[in-house]
């Protein structure tokens, strides 16, 4: 396990998967009933803009940082700026919460959260973060076992970030496998499956996989700051989303051109949304 998150925070990817993380939880909470979020691969709760790993590539300047200043985003990306202007009360961009600290934040007293991070250290950061807030379970297991272990769920209501770091080569297979088993265990699970983007070429099997693996509705969700054919460094993220709720393709269908305007790095980026299975 050489992956840290601590080196990419911020950065383009995070906007997308935390922007849409936020968005999906606020329309899942329109019901007052309880639901429980799962965070199979969290990271750290909070990680340091100025800190070694984060200053050595300055990522998140070109993510977080090119939207901290702005006065005209739109209200999707002006909550999601508000859940990291939270961590930063002085006005400077300093700390950039992680998934585990951004659902936190949103946590209802009905609803629970349980974590699971397999990088020791980063495990015992979290533990020690969330010591003393009884809805929040800190696992240190490994993340793709969290369908078995804890679906369904009492409360009949969740949304799973699946977010590995993809170091080795089954880890979209494992995506995979696990979507499959969580649907089958609980068929209204809401999952986000977030994925790199270096060479579409490398993706055709997932997508082909995930159309395939008889979930009732994916929606798949790009943001591409180069070209996706390079196969040079990250060009762009993406999210599944299995069992999205409504209306948030309409409202990402809005607010995706801006964004992907917003974080170009060149020429033959973009966007692009559409349903691998479910909704015409
Ligand atoms: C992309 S980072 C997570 C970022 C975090 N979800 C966020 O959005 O802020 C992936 C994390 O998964 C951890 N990890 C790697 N393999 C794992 C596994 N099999 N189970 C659980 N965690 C794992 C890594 O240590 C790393 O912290």
């Amino acid at each position: 396990m050489n992956y840290r998150h601590s080196f990419h925070a911020g950065n383009h990817a995070d906007v997308l998967k935390h922007a849409v993380l936020l968005r999906v939880l606020n329309l899942m909470q329109r019901k007052t009933t309880p639901l429980c979020y799962l965070d199979s691969h969290a990271g750290t709760a909070l990680y340091d803009l100025q800190g070694d790993d984060a200053s050595r590539t300055g990522e998140y300047l070109d993510g977080i940082g090119r939207l901290w200043e702005r006065d005209d985003l739109p209200e999707l990306l002006a909550d999601y700026r508000a859940a990291v202007a939270r961590q930063n009360p002085d006005g400077a961009l300093r700390f950039y919460p992680g998934s585990p600290q951004l659902a936190a934040d949103l946590l209802r007293e009905q609803d629970r959260m349980i974590l699971s991070e397999l990088h020791l250290e980063d495990a015992a950061t979290l533990r020690e973060h969330f010591a003393g807030h009884p809805a929040v379970a800190v696992h240190h297991r490994d993340g793709y076992e969290l369908p078995k272990a804890f679906l369904p769920v009492a409360e009949k209501r969740a949304l799973w970030l699946l977010d590995p770091p993809f170091e080795k080569s089954d880890d979209l297979q494992r995506c995979v496998d696990g979507v499959q088993q969580a649907i089958g265990r609980m068929r209204q699970t809401v999952i986000a499956l977030w994925y790199p983007i270096k060479d579409e070429r490398l993706l055709r099997d997932f997508y082909r996989r995930i159309a395939e693996a008889e979930v009732p509705k994916v929606l798949r969700v790009e943001l591409h700051v180069r070209p996706i054919d390079t196969g040079l460094g990250l060009n762009g993220s993406g999210l599944m989303l299995i069992n999205p709720p409504w209306p948030l393709w309409e409202e990402l269908e809005a607010v995706l051109p801006w964004l992907a305007s917003q974080l170009a790095q060149a020429p033959g980026g973009g966007w692009r949304m559409d349903w691998l299975v479910g909704e015409p």
